[in-house]
C-alpha cells in the first residue's frame, strides 16, 4: 500500500496543550482524529475544530489501529488503558509522554502484554509549538513499527527514531531536557539581576542571544572532552569557583536568589577538593558521572 493511499486516521488521548497541538497537526494535514480525555470540556474544544469524539477508552481504541497518547507522565497511561486493556489487541500504542526511560520500558512491556504495539517518542518542541521549525520528535521501539506508522505521524513534527531500546527516546529527551531546565532558571535569575539593578531586560537580551553563538563551539570542545573523561586544570577549576563568587555577589547585592549559583560554586569546590587531595585535575564531569576519584 503507498503511503498517499494509507489509511490517514488516528486516535488522540490525552488533550492538555501538547494532545490539542498534536490534534490541530493531524487535522491541518487532513488526517481524520478520534479524541478521547478523561475532562471531556477538553473534548468539546478538539470537536469544534473537526475531531470525533469517543465516548470511552474503548471507543477510541476501536476507531482506529494507532492511538497517540500525550499524557503528564506514564503512570496516566495505566489508569488510561487500564480501562479497556481487552481492546488493546492488534492495535498500535504510541506513547508521546514525558517520563524516565526505564519507565518507558516498562511501559512498552506493559502494552505488548495486552497484544498491542509500541512506540515511545519524546517531543522536542518549543513549548507546545510543534509546527516550529525547530520541534522534532524522537521515536525508539521496533523499527518495522516505527516504519509502518511514520507517514501517519510526519504531521506531528520531524522525526528522530533513535533504535530499538524502547527507552532510548526518553534518554535523549530528558538529556536535552537536563541542558534546559538549569538554562530557563540562569535565565530567569540573570534577568532578575538586570531588573533588579535598575537596568533595562530588553536591552540585555540580545547580548543574552549574542553570547549563545559560543554555545556549540563548547558542546564541541567538551563533547571531545567528556568521551574522554572530562577536562580540567586546577587552575581553571579555581577560576570557575572565584567567578562563582561574583555571580552570587551580583545577584545577592541587588536581592536576586542566587541558590542555583552556589548549587554550581559547591561544584567547582568539590572538583577542586578531589583535584588537590588526588593530585591531579579532576573534572566536574567525572564528578557528575559518578566516577571513582
Ligand atoms: N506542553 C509542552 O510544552 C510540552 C513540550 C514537550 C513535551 N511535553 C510533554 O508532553 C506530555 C503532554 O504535555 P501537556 O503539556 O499536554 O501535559 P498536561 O497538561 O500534563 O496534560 C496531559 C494530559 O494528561 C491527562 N492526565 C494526566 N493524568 C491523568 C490520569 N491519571 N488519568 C487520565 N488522564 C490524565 C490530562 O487529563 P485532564 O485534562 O483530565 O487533566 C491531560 O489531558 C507531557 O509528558 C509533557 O511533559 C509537553
Amino acid at each position: 500500500m503507498s503511503a498517499q493511499t494509507s489509511p490517514r486516521s488516528v486516535s488522540v488521548v490525552g488533550l492538555g496543550p501538547m494532545g490539542q497541538s498534536m490534534v490541530r497537526a493531524f487535522l491541518d494535514a487532513g488526517v481524520e482524529v478520534t479524541v478521547w480525555n478523561r475532562s471531556t470540556d477538553k473534548v468539546d474544544a478538539m470537536v469544534e475544530l473537526g475531531a470525533k469524539p469517543a465516548a470511552t477508552v474503548a471507543d477510541a481504541l476501536d476507531a482506529n489501529e494507532v492511538t497517540v497518547l500525550s499524557l503528564t507522565h506514564y503512570a496516566a497511561m495505566y489508569d488510561v488503558l487500564g480501562q479497556a486493556t481487552d481492546h488493546l489487541a492488534g492495535k498500535v500504542i504510541v506513547n508521546l509522554s514525558s517520563d524516565s526511560p526505564e519507565k518507558a520500558r516498562k511501559g512498552a512491556e506493559w502494552v505488548r502484554s495486552h497484544g498491542a504495539q509500541f512506540l515511545s517518542g519524546g517531543v522536542m518542541s518549543a513549548g507546545d509549538n510543534i509546527t516550529h521549525p525547530a520541534s522534532y520528535i524522537f521515536y525508539s521501539g521496533p523499527r518495522e513499527v516505527f516504519d509502518a506508522h511514520a507517514e501517519l505521524l510526519r504531521p506531528l513534527s520531524p522525526q528522530e527514531y533513535l533504535g530499538a531500546d524502547d527507552g532510548l527516546a526518553q534518554i535523549f529527551y530528558q538529556a536535552l531536557l537536563t541542558i534546559f531546565h538549569p538554562w530557563l532558571l540562569a535565565f530567569d535569575q540573570a534577568t532578575a539581576m538586570i531588573d533588579r539593578s535598575g537596568h533595562s531586560i530588553a536591552q540585555f537580551v540580545p547580548f543574552a542571544v549574542r553570547s549563545a553563538a559560543a554555545f556549540p563551539y563548547f558542546m564541541e570542545e567538551f563533547s571531545v572532552a567528556n568521551q574522554n573523561g572530562g577536562w580540567a586544570t586546577l587552575a581553571s577549576l579555581k577560576m570557575m569557583d572565584a567567578g562563582a563568587q561574583h555571580i552570587i555577589d551580583a545577584s545577592e547585592e541587588v536581592g536576586v536568589d542566587a541558590t542555583f549559583s552556589h548549587t554550581a560554586q559547591s561544584f567547582w569546590r568539590k572538583a577542586v577538593a578531589a583535584s588537590e587531595e588526588k593530585g591531579e585535575a579532576v573534572s566536574t564531569y567525572a564528578l557528575l558521572r559518578g566516577d571513582k576519584v
